[in-house]
């Protein structure tokens, strides 16, 4: 059988190149700081060595709450809905787009066993190698490149996630069209992002909050309208604070 490195290198779109050294994982932007164009703020940060270091026990789980208010899913409760959202089983292939430090990951990599695949894709060295040292399980591979632009090639993978990074992306939409051209007919797609509030004044702080740190507010119903619009069915949205959790499938039998 061959080992996950392999199995992502013919998974990628012909001409995808490994441009850096880095034996934890492959990298397609070697020199490159930032994948895609800069955002801003939150963006950078990522690329930070010190974000990284407390990314997943303090900074995620704290700023999450602060956006998904008091009664917003936990971490926990996070990874749960995305596993089943993406229905993952033994065998399946599962592609975490801004992985961060690897939580997701990692517990894709439990749901689709030894016989699966679980890819984290992420444009930074420091969040990629703190998933490095965490203790992943055999099916998990981490790949540098552009969320935005995937390097995968059409139909290769059952399920993506994205979650707290669509907002931060120089083109969402650009990117959706990616996670649906990478899936396979019949594949799901779980993400989590920025949900506006509807009313003024509250609508007016969330923009400006977000401008300042380079992150968009998509509008309630937004990101839902962009999968159907992409193909999708079965899509279904969840709100906490100014969260939305999103799903949707591609239908078995795509027409052309
Ligand atoms: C807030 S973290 C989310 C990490 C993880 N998905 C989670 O939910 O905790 C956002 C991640 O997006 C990555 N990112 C931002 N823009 C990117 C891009 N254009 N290509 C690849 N990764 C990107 C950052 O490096 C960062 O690790």
């Amino acid at each position: 059988m061959p080992d996950n490195r392999e199995r992502l290198v013919s998974l990628l779109r012909p001409g995808s190149a490994p441009a850096g050294k880095n034996e934890g994982f492959l990298d397609l932007l070697g020199e490159i700081p930032q994948a895609g164009p800069p955002t801003g703020l939150a963006q950078r940060l990522m690329r930070t060595s010190a974000v990284p270091m407390i990314y997943e026990h303090y900074w995620r789980p704290a700023l999450g709450r602060i956006a998904k208010g008091l009664n917003g899913p936990s971490m926990d409760d996070e990874v749960r809905i995305a596993v089943e959202a993406l229905g993952l089983r033994p065998g399946k292939v599962a592609l975490d787009v801004a992985c961060g430090t690897g939580r997701f990951t990692r517990a894709f990599g439990e749901a689709v066993g030894p016989d699966g695949l679980s890819i984290g894709l992420d444009g930074s060295v420091s969040m990629l190698e703190k998933a490095l040292v965490a203790p992943n399980p055999p099916s998990v591979t981490y790949l540098r490149a552009d969320a935005v632009d995937l390097p995968l090639a059409d139909s290769t993978v059952d399920a993506v996630c994205c979650f707290a990074a669509l907002h931060m992306f120089a083109n969402p939409d650009a990117a959706l069209d990616s996670f649906a051209r990478v899936l396979k007919p019949g594949g799901a797609v779980v993400m989590l992002t920025s949900a506006r509030h509807g009313d003024q004044p509250m609508r007016l702080a969330d923009t400006v909050l977000g401008r300042l740190s380079g992150q968009r507010m998509f509008d309630r119903g937004e990101i839902a309208m962009k999968l159907f619009r992409r193909g999708f069915d079965h899509v279904e949205e969840q709100y906490s604070g100014v969260t939305q959790i999103v799903t949707g499938e591609l239908p078995v039998n795509i027409r052309p």
